[in-house]
């Protein structure tokens, strides 16, 4: 399999810029390119911001400006990635159509400002943005420097305007054909919302209709529908000159509102921005860490191909409660956290800093000082002598035999329902917790939604999946019949596609599967726990006690094994945790939210009941991660003081240096080190 979708062939490390900025300083341009080369950096990403400078006026395009930036870059050895400028468009185009201007759900359409603040239907924006990103790609789709397109900028956002309204319509009559098709699946007849025409149907409002789940959840996927097929407008604008010049779009951290599952096929490269609060009061930098390397996973998971970290700040964020800096290292392990996830680069939220507007306090691999003698450059420099030594990793990708379940909709689904805990279902974090423990162990995870082909998976975990589409359970029930192993847990089952309950039991089709009904589920208040012990037939450790929060699911066993029982409350001694053998396979049921040292030792022990591969088996100290890319170990501490690995089981060559490591080694703080197997 082909993983480079690039035709460069070594690691990617730039930043995004914006020349535009500087126009007016011809040296500041000079100085750029010297000390780009200088920090080993190999990439930039242009334009996302550029409009008002490449179309001043309706129909005035003036390239030249952007044409000598990428032709100088190019001849100093530095490729562009050009970004469509649709993100943030100039003044004029709002005030000549205020159409392009954003509606929100209070039906007031906004003022022209900020940046993404333009509608997705609009058929004069689509024009205006197809027109320009025409312009571009005529110029420069077929220029040797250039060797991706960025479309955009973190899309995102609805918009509520009497076009996004019919569009709406349409897309509901695409999808039911008839009025009572889509009575039936909202279950309109409670309260009286039976629909009788199809104007009649209004997006969710604040100030109108919010309690009918059927019609929230489709405005979700009609708004993810909706951003994704202006997606597919702005690639048809630029493919169309050089079909081969690949596209991504930049995501962000988990967002809510695109299904980035959807992308799949749409584009060809995927890409995000991440932010990390590293060194935030409260929590640990390995909580930080667990919380990025699952979204690095989730991102490569999406086309199980490297992802590039399209942005990243060098030294602190300015947007953020409290702007942090990167302690020395951290930079060096958070970038490597993304290679050794999948990433092919490494690249920043900007170049230079800007001298004024929003974001002018925000870090920079160039600091208003303008010169390369400080802490930042110095650091962003090191990596990118560093990531020179790793170009190979281009050729590999990480290979996961453990999936798990992140669903959007359900995820939308979830948060919508009303009961059984309207303080915080907490689904993202639920399925962090299964996460965390596997990351801790240096197993390799693919995150899954309820379209992927899960075949070739030894464990799938789906944690909390409420909501059940495109036949999901029927895939689960063949897995596992086929020798997979399962893990699932409460509120599993419960509502189809369109958010109907289940009649005649849940979790719905699985039953047989997992060898028991879900009874009664249990709310807990924040703060309030119960506990669950082993049974004497569980291979858990005996004598532990684990605490249990936020829900109790009461089950009724046919088949099932219990190997935990709760120990509190009217359902003292019913099972908390089960397992049912069914054809080849197992399906684990978990019937309670645990904590954390729970899912440590499930796990340890799930691993070696499946033999499901660990790389580098062995005691490290608390904080170490070990992430596994194609024969590539990455060992990171997230500790701020140093450790030693002291159980190697061999000597190893680190991989870009020609220093040799065995037992005692002393890792630094957040120092990481690579490996071969
Ligand atoms: C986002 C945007 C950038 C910039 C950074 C700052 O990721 O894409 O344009 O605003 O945030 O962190
Ligand atoms: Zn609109």
């Amino acid at each position: 399999m082909e993983f480079n979708e690039l035709r460069v062939a070594d690691l990617l490390h730039g930043a995004d810029y914006n020349p535009e900025q500087w126009l007016d300083r011809p040296d500041i341009l000079a100085k750029d390119i010297e000390l780009m080369k200088e920090a080993h950096c190999n990439v930039v990403s242009i334009g996302m911001f550029s409009w008002s400078m490449l179309e001043p006026e309706e129909g005035v395009y003036q390239f030249e400006w952007l044409e000598s930036v990428i032709n100088n870059l190019f001849d100093h050895g530095i490729y562009t990635i050009l970004s469509t400028p649709s993100g943030a468009r100039p003044p004029w185009l709002a005030q000549k159509y205020p159409e392009v201007l954003r509606v929100e759900k209070n039906r007031v359409r906004n003022l022209f400002g900020l940046r993404h603040n333009h509608c997705y239907t609009s058929p004069i924006y689509r024009d205006k943005v197809a027109q320009i990103n025409g312009e571009l790609a005529k110029r420069f789709a077929n220029h040797p420097g250039v060797i991706l397109w960025h479309l955009s900028n973190e899309y995102g956002g609805e918009c509520h305007c009497p076009l996004c309204q019919e569009a709406f319509r349409q897309w509901l009559k695409d999808k039911y054909q008839t009025l009572d098709a889509l009575n039936q699946a909202w279950w309109t007849t409670f309260w009286s919302h039976r629909y009788t025409s199809w104007d009649q149907i209004e997006s969710p409002a604040l100030h109108g209709e919010m309690m009918l789940h059927g019609l929230n959840l489709d405005w979700y996927r009609f708004v993810s529908h909706q951003t994704l097929d202006f997606v597919k407008w702005e690639k048809e604008s630029v493919k169309s000159y050089n079909p081969h010049l690949p596209v991504t779009i930049n995501m962000m951290y988990y967002f809510y509102g695109i299904n980035y599952f959807d992308t799949k096929d749409l584009i060809d490269v995927v890409s995000w921005d991440s932010y990390p609060v590293w060194h935030k009061a409260g929590t640990t930098d390995l909580d930080i860490g667990c919380d990025t390397a699952m979204m690095h996973d989730l991102m490569r998971s999406i086309k199980n191909k490297p992802f590039l970290l399209m942005e990243s700040t060098p030294s602190m964020t300015n947007w953020q409660n409290v702007a942090k800096l990167k302690k020395p290292g951290m930079h060096m392990l958070s970038s490597m956290q993304a290679i050794a996830h999948g990433s092919n680069s490494v690249q920043y939220f900007q170049w230079r800093k800007s001298r004024g507007a929003s974001e002018k306090f925000h870090g920079a691999v160039i600091d208003h000082y303008g010169k390369s003698d400080t802490r930042v450059f110095r650091e962003v420099s090191e990596l990118g002598i560093r990531l020179e030594q790793l170009s190979p990793l281009t050729k590999t990708c990480n290979q996961a035999q453990v999936a798990i379940l992140f669903d959007w909709e359900n995820r939308w689904a979830i948060d919508d329902m009303q009961g059984p805990r309207n303080i915080g279902m907490h689904y993202k974090e639920t399925v962090q917790q299964h996460y965390k423990a596997l990351w801790k162990l240096g197993t390799s995870i693919d995150f899954i939604d309820m379209n992927s082909d899960i075949s070739s998976y030894q464990i799938v975990i789906a944690p909390m999946m409420y909501l059940l589409r495109n036949n999901f359970e029927q895939k689960l029930k063949a897995f596992v019949e086929a020798g997979g192993t399962l893990v699932t847990t409460y509120w599993s089952g419960i509502v189809n596609e369109t958010d109907l309950c289940y009649l005649e039991g849940t979790p719905h089709g699985l039953m047989d599967v997992l060898g028991l009904r879900s009874e009664e589920i249990d709310g807990l208040f924040d703060g309030e726990t119960n506990s669950a012990s082993p049974t004497t037939s569980s291979w858990l450790t005996k004598d532990k006690t684990y605490t249990c929060s936020q829900l109790c699911d009461l089950i009724i066993p046919s088949t099932a094994q219990t190997l935990m029982t709760y120990n509190e409350d009217f359902y003292q001694n019913k099972p908390a945790l089960t397992v049912n053998s069914f054809k080849e396979g197992h399906a684990y049921y978990i019937a309670t939210r645990f904590e954390d040292d729970f899912y440590d030792e499930f796990y340890t022990q799930l691993l070696k009941e499946t033999k499901i591969y660990r790389p580098l088996d062995i005691p490290l100290p608390e904080g170490v991660i070990v992430t596994y890319r194609d024969g590539y170990l990455f060992l990171q501490n997230f500790n701020h003081h140093e450790v030693t690995l002291s159980a190697l089981p061999t000597t190893y060559q680190l991989i870009d240096s020609n220093q040799d490591i065995y037992h005692d080694f002393i890792l630094q703080p957040f120092e990481v080190i690579i490996i071969h197997e």
